[in-house]
């Protein structure tokens, strides 16, 4: 089954019943969702969607004088490209009881994670070295500003990990944090500034837009929807999108051409890789027709890997992220093939794209990093079984990771790519 990655409409078909294989799959998805209840709604990404031949292209245009930017990295410095470096002086950047804003699926010390390793390590670019995290200018440069991230937990993590890096030089009663469906936002009252992040694991709309009861297996994207959650995008200064996990339920993807209230009829699917480029053509086109890029920034998240499977890593003992306390080490590890396909699509749109977008290409340094999971460390919604707690790999969550932790630098690079592009 190679999927195919050209937009030609001769691979889309008519979605009249489903094949016996999608059945299995929606057979067993249900089955490990029943067993394994909230969370757990992104694991199935480990799908193999080919290996593309063609490279990966390159995303990394430098654009003149972008709005923020106070400086700039040295030329030919990729700073996603690097190693990880023990560095006990200035890590963890803040500690996870000092931070109240860490939702407990991500506390990971407070449920009983006996190592603390994971907190140490610092991001060490091959060409340059990052500027260090300033929560000072931040805070001063988003005064009377609005910075929003997009999407879905993953994007979410990295926007409390953010809230975590300011927080600290707000006083109490300065601040404060607020969720209303969709919407979660920290003020900053006396700098007149919001962080805001707004749940759409798609960017467009779907049956898995419920902020807190998404967990839906068949899952459906209608195809042009991006202004139904882009109106509340509006007036950002500084946005975060990032897109990904929620797409990986298997080779093909389901497309609504009609809408939600019609009913679920007029349904085609496609290869995942063509629903994605759908997906991001979309966001682009809201971006260039709502943002200005002489006063706004946009950034776009790669995708998060995950850590299910010790054989991915050569270890054959069917384990994961569970127990694991150190990174891995081969320089070359890239995990499972089916990103790559997908971090192609990123890299064709966004090497047409017209617009300014800051690539924040945390993909190949998350892979080493299988020791960051929250794994059974973390708030469990439901109950767990005899059989489960007898087998805690059966329950580990590699798909998010602890704070702090690794999403701090996914900030570090961020702020790198705002004040100095
Ligand atoms: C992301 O970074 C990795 C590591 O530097 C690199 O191999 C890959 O080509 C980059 N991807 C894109 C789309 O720029
Ligand atoms: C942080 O930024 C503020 C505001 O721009 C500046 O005054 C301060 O010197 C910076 N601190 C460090 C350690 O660079
Ligand atoms: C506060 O910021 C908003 C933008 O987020 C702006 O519209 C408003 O004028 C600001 N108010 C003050 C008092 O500066
Ligand atoms: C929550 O948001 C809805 C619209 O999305 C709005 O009508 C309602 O007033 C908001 N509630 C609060 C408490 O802000
Ligand atoms: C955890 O890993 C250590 C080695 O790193 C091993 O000795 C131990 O048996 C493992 N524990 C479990 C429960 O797998």
């Amino acid at each position: 089954m190679k999927p195919h990655l050209s937009s030609s409409s001769s691979s889309v078909l008519r979605q009249a019943r489903l094949s016996p294989y999608v059945f299995t799959l929606l057979a067993f998805i249900v089955f490990v969702i029943v067993l394994y209840g909230e969370d757990f709604n992104c694991i199935f990404g480990q799908l193999d969607l080919g290996n593309p031949a063609r490279p990966i292209s390159r995303t990394e245009k430098k654009w003149e004088n972008l709005p923020f930017s106070i400086g700039e990295t040295p030329k030919g410095c990729d700073v996603f490209s690097g190693k990880w470096v023990w560095d006990d002086s200035t890590r963890p950047l803040y500690e996870e009881a000092d931070c109240p804003y860490i939702q407990p699926q991500l506390t990971c010390q407070e449920h009983g994670r006996p190592d603390k390793n994971y907190q140490y390590w610092r991001w060490q670019p091959h060409g340059c070295s990052l500027p260090s995290f300033n929560a000072t200018l931040m805070l001063e440069t988003l005064r009377g500003k609005r910075m929003m991230f997009v999407g879905d937990s993953l994007n979410r993590g990295q926007y409390v990990s953010m809230v975590c890096l300011l927080h600290s030089i707000i006083p109490e009663h300065a601040k404060s944090m607020k969720t209303n469906g969709s919407l979660t936002v920290f003020t900053a009252k006396d700098y007149n500034a919001t962080i805001e992040f707004y749940w759409a694991p798609f960017l467009l709309e779907s049956n898995s837009d419920d902020a807190v009861i998404h967990r839906i297996s068949d899952r459906l994207v209608r195809k042009g929807s991006i202004n139904k959650h882009g109106r509340h995008w509006k007036g950002a200064d500084i946005l975060v999108f990032n897109t990904y996990l929620w797409w990986m339920t298997g080779l093909r993807f389901k497309i609504l051409q009609g809408s939600f209230e019609d009913g679920v009829k007029d349904i085609v699917e496609v290869p995942t890789e063509e629903a994605y480029r759908m997906a991001m053509k979309s966001m682009m086109r809201w971006i260039k027709k709502n943002m200005d890029r002489k006063k706004t920034r946009v950034f776009f998240t790669s995708m998060s890997p995950s850590h299910q499977k010790s054989i991915d890593w050569g270890d054959d003992s069917n384990g994961n992220c569970y127990n694991q306390t150190t990174m891995i080490e081969d320089p070359t590890y890239w995990g499972t093939d089916s990103r790559k396909s997908i971090m192609q699509v990123i890299g064709e749109v966004f090497d047409k794209s017209k617009f300014p977008i800051s690539f924040i290409n945390i993909t190949q340094l998350s892979n080493y990093r299988r020791d960051a999971h929250t794994s059974i460390y973390k708030k469990q919604w439901n109950p767990l079984t005899p059989e489960q707690l007898a087998n805690p790999i059966s329950y580990a969550d590699c798909v998010h990771w602890c704070l702090p932790g690794l999403q701090d630098t996914w900030n570090e690079l961020l702020f790198t790519k705002l004040f100095y592009p």
